[in-house]
């Protein structure tokens, strides 16, 4: 390779790393995000130079061509709420890529690079396989419920069959296609029956996992092909997904094992909850939250449904003009998936500094005289704390009931994605505003700026 190639290779990957660097805050996402993309528009142009005889260019550009309009169509109109479901397919769509490319290199590989084109097939195929069942049950296009053993044993024995595969024809150095195609299939199917089993609650750690086996397949891509920026870029993405993976079962309170080998589905029968829940009107919420001090808000899942984001930021501007001091508590798996509420409170311009994590803010709620609870449910749950038999004991979540007075704006009494019961909804201190929460919120401000 050249020197500028070279140098533009480095500029790519430089943009790669600062930019995954900048995605770790919001306040420097949007940054971040600009800068992958440049960078993976630099990466496009430099190996259209690198590699002549793809050089195809009307085929190529037509490929590249198509692949923008799907991602752009996709950022543009998918909603919200549909995000996870669209990381899953892209994520799959970069593994099956990973593999093709592969199977193609695989011919032209001997020894070393020979392995790691088999091994990029496998993992994939099966990174491909696992994310578009992910996206078939995050779509409820088909069940999302966890499933028995069975299904796990067998997706088990079906990727042993495919390793083999791959050994043997490693060992027996047959690339023919017909090869190549037949373990590309066998662990895109063991991929799919692995995923299966798994419950919709876990799918977000699954498909976090899967994005770090696509990055390790990219990867091993690269030193297949000798591209090293493939390599940096799926190393990147490999360890991101690790991270992630680990860092989201860390907060649902669930181990790697228990996600992927599944564990004994606990009972979701409803735990004892006394007393009555007591309704409050929007009236009162003004006046409550008006002559509060410090308030904070705790948005949930139910906002992003309601799609409120604006209506919350309107309460907040008004409550710091009467110079309430409000600031919003983050659950970390607050909504469906990773940074959900960030997002959703960031296209409402909600200021950065506002934004405050679990661990930071659950030392405030003692000081804090009221607290806003915007269509979440599971993370506010005490039973998390208390309750042994719970599916959220041990999960950590926002200590609201150790506030001055709790609102909770919800619908109804329904349950939240764990199915139990809230006992924060029957504390003396908690009151319940039931509406949708864009309706609330907008009650709430009019009522706010009467009492301005
Ligand atoms: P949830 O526990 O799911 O509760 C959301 C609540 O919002 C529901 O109880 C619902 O009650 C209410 N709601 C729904 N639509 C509403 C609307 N239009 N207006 C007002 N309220 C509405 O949400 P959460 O507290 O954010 O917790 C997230 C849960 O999802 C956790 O269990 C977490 O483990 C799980 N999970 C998270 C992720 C990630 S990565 N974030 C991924 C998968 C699962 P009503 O029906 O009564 O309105």
């Amino acid at each position: 390779m050249n020197l500028p190639e070279q140098v533009l290779y480095m500029v790519s990957a430089t943009a790669f790393v600062l930019g995954v660097r900048f995605m770790g805050s919001p306040r420097t996402a949007r940054s971040g995000n600009r800068l992958l993309a440049v960078g993976m528009i630099i990466a496009l142009g430099t190996t259209m130079m690198v590699v002549p005889r793809f050089g195809h260019w009307a085929a190529v550009l037509a490929v590249v061509a198509v692949g923008t309009a799907a991602g752009t169509w996709s950022a543009v109109r998918v909603r919200m709420t549909a995000m996870p479901q669209m990381v899953a397919l892209f994520n799959g769509l970069g593994g099956g890529a990973a593999a093709l490319v592969a199977a193609g290199g695989w011919p032209l590989a001997s020894g070393a690079a020979g392995w790691l084109a088999i091994l990029t097939m496998i993992l994939g195929s099966l990174s491909f396989g696992g994310s578009v069942v992910a996206f078939l049950k995050l779509q409820e296009w088909i069940r999302g419920t966890a499933m028995g053993l069975a299904l796990r044993v067998v997706g088990l024995l079906v990727l042993a069959a495919a390793v083999a595969l791959g050994i043997f024809s490693g060992i027996g150095n047959t690339t023919a296609l017909g090869v190549a195609v037949s373990l590309m299939v066998v662990t895109a199917l063991s991929g799919a029956l692995l995923t299966l089993p798994i419950g919709g609650a876990d799918m977000p750690v699954v498909i976090s996992l899967l994005n770090g086996l696509t990055g390790l397949s990219a990867a091993a891509t690269g030193f297949v092909l000798g591209n090293q920026l493939l390599i940096i870029a799926g190393t990147l993405v490999g360890a991101s997904g690790t991270i992630l993976t680990q860092q989201m079962s860390r907060a649902m309170h669930r181990s790697l094992k228990t996600v992927i080998w599944g564990v004994r589905v606990q009972s979701r029968a409803s735990h004892a909850t006394e007393g009555s829940v007591q309704p409050i009107t929007a009236d009162d919420v003004a006046m409550l939250l008006r002559y509060a001090k410090k308030v904070v808000v705790v948005p949930g899942y139910g906002l992003a449904v309601a799609r409120a984001q604006l209506e919350v930021k309107q309460v907040t501007d008004l409550l710091q003009g009467f110079g309430v001091e409000v600031l919003f508590g983050i659950h970390p798996v607050a909504g469906r998936m990773p940074g959900h509420m960030n997002v959703l409170l960031a296209e409402a311009n909600v200021s950065y500094d506002q934004l405050w994590e679990m661990e930071r803010i659950n030392s405030r709620f003692r000081e804090t005289d009221v607290v806003l609870v915007v269509g979440a449910n599971d993370v506010t749950n005490p039973a998390a704390r208390t309750q042994a038999g719970s599916p959220l004991y041990g999960m950590p979540v926002l200590n609201v009931d150790q506030a001055g007075a709790v609102v909770v704006l919800k619908r109804s009494m329904g349950k939240g994605f764990a199915g139990v019961d809230n006992p924060l909804y029957f504390d003396a201190k908690t009151r319940m505003l039931f509406g949708d929460a864009k309706h609330s919120l907008s009650q709430l401000v009019r009522e706010l700026e009467g009492t301005a």
